[in-house]
């Protein structure tokens, strides 16, 4: 497939793009910055929430899907992350639609549901929206603007609900929510490549002995994690924010310190 990958020179993007690659995909760069050094495919220094500058990249390359990593992975404002996230989004969306493009995969996040109690036990595909933050309403707006394109036009879009995406979890609620990377091209691949899925969402995370996501929307793609947490658990220090951060799904973006006006800083 000949796939862009928008914000490709970010974390998750130098990684997915390299991974892509090793799958035999031709991979096509996009983000606001020039390639990392070392960059051998084609690379377009655009804001994807542009919608001119994503069209005019869109009348330039032939492509069979768009894997979209561009955004702020932190909370902001209400209208940056909307911004950032939801019209990044709908620029692409509506290039896709021009141009025939029929697959969407997105890297949407936990804290689309991080309100929700850990009491509630296991997370499955159906739980409904509960964002813990802005960034985490501007996910859910993003899946939202997915599935209306999937029922309107018949893309299909999968969102990629991650935990926390790192080499190696950093703290007991890492435990849970890593996703390694070798897992992460796992999932953006079997998002890619899965027979017609329509609309779905999967949960981003390793095969974790500690996870309270489930991992069956994801089998049911293909996406079938090989790394577990666990093996790291031994190195992990307990941290005074740990009992806090067990509280909601979202750890610490449920806590007290993110409460701040929707439309201030
Ligand atoms: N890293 C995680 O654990 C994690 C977890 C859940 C969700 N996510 C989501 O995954 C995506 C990527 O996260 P990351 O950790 O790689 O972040 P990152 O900041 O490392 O990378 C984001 C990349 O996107 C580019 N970018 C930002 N806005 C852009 C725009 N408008 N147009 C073009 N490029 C733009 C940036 O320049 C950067 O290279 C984000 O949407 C984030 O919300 C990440």
């Amino acid at each position: 497939m000949r796939v862009l990958v928008a914000g490709a020179a970010g974390s998750l993007g130098r990684v997915v793009t390299v991974g892509l690659a090793e799958h035999g995909h031709e991979v096509v760069g996009l983000d606001l910055v020039p390639p990392p050094e070392g960059t051998t495919f084609a690379w377009h220094e655009a804001d994807c929430a542009d919608a001119d500058a994503v069209a005019a990249v869109f009348a330039e390359e032939r492509l069979d899907a768009v894997v979209h990593l561009a955004g702020v992975p932190e909370e902001r404002s209400l209208p940056e992350e909307l911004t950032s996230h939801v019209v990044t989004t709908a620029a692409l969306l509506d290039a896709m639609v021009a141009h025939d493009v029929p697959r969407l995969v997105y890297a949407s996040s936990n804290h689309a549901v991080g309100r929700t109690p850990r009491a509630d036990g296991e997370l499955t595909e159906h739980a409904l929206p509960r964002p813990d933050t802005y960034y985490g309403v501007a996910k859910v707006a993003a899946e939202a603007l997915m599935r209306l394109f999937a029922d309107r036009h018949g893309i299909d879009a999968v969102s990629c609900r991650i935990g926390s995406f790192l080499e190696e979890p950093t703290s007991v609620r890492n435990l849970s929510t890593w996703l390694s990377h070798d897992d992460g091209v796992r999932m953006v691949e079997a998002a890619l490549t899965a027979p017609a899925p329509g609309y779905a969402v999967l949960y981003g995370i390793s095969a974790n002995t500690r996870a309270w996501w489930d991992l069956e929307p994801g089998r049911r793609l293909g996406y079938e994690p090989q790394d577990d947490a666990e093996r790291f658990a031994d190195r992990i220090e307990p941290g005074p924010q740990d009992e806090a951060e067990a509280q909601f799904v979202g750890g610490p973006y449920a806590t007290a310190q993110f409460h701040r006006p929707a439309l201030g800083d």
